[in-house]
């Protein structure tokens, strides 16, 4: 795994020894190539929507030597698998709501997979939310900071999700159970956001405004309690 940046040996990390995988959106291929070199995975599907990353993905997969075990396709989403080909899928690298609209279009694929492995580059907490309300668990969870920026990483399995708070769901169930070392700073991000939308909705009279204000000052009120915690090691 040692040619892997953190971000995607923290992805790694989470694939079950052995498994067959799909890599949603791969572009350069270079997980599958290390998935399959490392024995995390014993074949990948590795997949992209557009020509040119497809390209450069089937081109790495020869130069690897690993055309064997990893198999370049082109298409949208989940739609170049059959169903019951993966046990595993992994989209990295794309947007919360973009990966839930993916895995929302193929429910005949999801069926046989028993677990997904997601790193949102936004909206973690829409994803979280549409994951529990679509028939998965939050089995895992890893916070990754690479050059300065914070990475969530998401392991979903079939299941129910005992925890459906909004707060919570945004935040990180499991980050906060698992208490990163970088946790409190990534808390401390969040709640800068939410203090500059904050400062955004006082300029306006709307009664939207004033709504996302009141949920927004009851969000704040709950995430520094949350850091005080984590920063007394209580959580
Ligand atoms: C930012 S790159 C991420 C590459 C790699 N997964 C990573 O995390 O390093 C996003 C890739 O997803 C591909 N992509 C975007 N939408 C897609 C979709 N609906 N289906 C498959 N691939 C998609 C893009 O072409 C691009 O290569």
């Amino acid at each position: 795994m040692s040619e892997l940046d953190p971000r995607l040996a923290a992805i790694a990390g989470l694939i079950p020894f052995g498994s067959r995988v799909a890599d949603i959106g791969t572009d350069h291929a270079l997980l599958p190539v290390s998935l399959v070199k490392t024995g995390r995975a014993s074949l990948v599907v590795a997949t992209d929507l557009n020509e040119k990353p497809y390209q450069t993905a089937l081109h790495h997969v020869l130069e690897a030597g690993v055309n064997g075990q990893v198999e370049v396709r082109r298409g949208d989403g989940l739609e170049p698998l059959r169903p019951g080909e993966v046990d595993v899928v992994v989209i990295a690298g794309m947007g919360g709501n973009t990966m839930a609209g993916v895995l929302e279009r193929s429910p005949e694929v999801l069926a046989g997979v028993t677990r997904l492995v997601l790193q949102p580059m936004s909206d973690p907490g829409d994803l979280r939310l549409w994951l529990v309300h679509s028939g998965w668990r939050l089995a895992d969870e890893e916070l990754v900071r690479d050059d300065g920026k914070f990475y969530i990483i998401i392991a979903a399995e079939p299941g129910e999700e005992p925890c459906r708070d909004g707060f919570m769901l945004e935040i990180g169930p499991v980050l906060l159970e698992k208490c990163s070392p970088y946790l409190v700073e990534y808390l401390e991000k969040i709640k800068g956001d939410y203090q500059r939308v904050l400062s955004g909705l006082a300029r306006s009279r709307s009664d939207e405004a004033m709504d996302k204000a009141i949920a927004l000052t009851s969000r704040l009120a709950r995430i520094t309690e949350v850091i005080s915690r984590c920063r007394q090691g209580a959580v």
